[in-house]
């Protein structure tokens, strides 16, 4: 490593637990939320591509919320100028890390060259992670898949690693599965081809120098805590977005601390949504955020009911999410 000027070292505490970045999904409002629910967890933002953070609405685009640290910007792109640009805005606009994606495989993505289709260029990818540390003072991380279409090689993947690696990145992201240029949706991309976690094991043993945290299809509680026998993290998506209560249960299992209830935690979140409210901020852009949180319990469907009708009604305020608890809280009585 000498000669490279190496990404700074995050905490392992503070990777054992993370949420995945998603488009639409992991906006400020909902990075709020899951900090309320799992105070040790890392957070991820939507990816945003590089030029559009050099030259788009950044008061959007990089909105975040002081609560939400730690938290990681992810960007898309490919060129490394514009990426080195884009991780000092990213880092001074305070994001605690900037992470490049190399895993996502929409047509869109593969057409600007980035994404996905890197995990074929790690030449470039290397020469973005040394432009991106050189430029900003948080740690770089790259977040990526197995390969792509019929790459089957450990060699290959290996090489791809080590070649970042040596560019001083130290942090991966490891999506256990290969993404399907041709043929497949971004959606079918995330469920058909098969994972392979063993891969992200092997490179922890093989590698136990770098960070390496696994993602993709991890379901529940049991399933989260059998990887960090093998690597340094768990990073959830769908399971999170869908399930928040899950987050919550993992942070006092692996980080300690009294187990809140659902509702307990939905009030500690309501001094931000009220400070939204105050800003001009519509409910419905908070709580469709929130419809999963009493997923599985009784009352869980009234209350998703009663937040997805009602949020987007003319002058909806906190009342309506109070409305949408009394009702689960009798159900749950009942
Ligand atoms: C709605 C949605 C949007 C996503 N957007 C991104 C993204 O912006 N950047 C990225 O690296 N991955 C993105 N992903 C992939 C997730 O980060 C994650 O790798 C994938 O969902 C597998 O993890 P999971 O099985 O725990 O959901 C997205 C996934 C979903 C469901």
């Amino acid at each position: 490593m000498r000669g490279v000027n190496a990404s700074p070292a995050i905490p392992a505490d503070r990777v054992r637990l993370s949420v995945a970045p998603m488009m639409d999904w992991t906006d400020s409002h909902c990075r709020a939320f899951h900090r309320v629910l799992a105070p040790h967890a890392r957070l991820y933002s939507e990816m945003v591509h590089a030029n559009a953070v050099i030259h788009g609405d950044r008061a959007r685009l990089l909105a975040m919320d002081p609560s939400e640290h730690p938290v990681a910007l992810q960007l898309g792109g490919s060129e490394p100028a514009l990426l080195a640009q884009a991780a000092r805005i990213g880092a001074e606009a305070g994001f605690d890390e900037i992470n490049l994606n190399c895993g996502c495989p929409s047509d869109r993505v593969q057409a600007g060259r980035f994404g996905a289709c890197l995990m074929r260029e790690p030449a470039l990818v290397a020469e973005s992670v040394a432009a991106m540390i050189a430029a900003c003072p948080v740690p770089v991380t790259v977040k990526c898949r197995l390969g792509v279409d019929d790459d089957h090689e450990w060699e290959r993947f290996v090489h791809f690693i080590d070649t970042i690696a040596a560019a001083g990145c130290r942090s991966f992201i490891v999506h256990a599965r290969n993404a399907w240029l041709q043929g497949l949706s971004p959606k079918e991309n995330r469920e058909v081809p098969p994972l392979r976690y063993d891969w992200a094991y092997r490179l922890k043993r093989e590698r136990p120098a770098l960070q390496v945290v696994v993602n993709g299809g991890i379901a529940d509680a049991a399933e989260a805590s059998a990887h960090l026998a093998h690597v340094d993290g768990a990073m959830l998506g769908r399971a999170a977005y869908h399930t928040p209560y899950l987050l919550h249960e993992l942070d006092v299992a692996w980080f300690g601390g009294a187990l809140r209830s659902r509702a307990e935690l939905l009030r500690a979140y309501r001094p931000y949504v009220e400070a939204q409210l105050a800003r001009g901020v519509f409910l419905k852009h908070i709580t469709r955020h929130l419809l999963g949180l009493f997923a599985g319990q009784p009352g869980g469907r009234a209350f998703r009911q009663v937040l997805s009708e009602g949020a987007h009604r003319p002058g909806a305020g906190w009342a309506l999410v109070e409305q949408a608890l009394a009702l689960t809280e009798r159900a749950q009585a009942a």
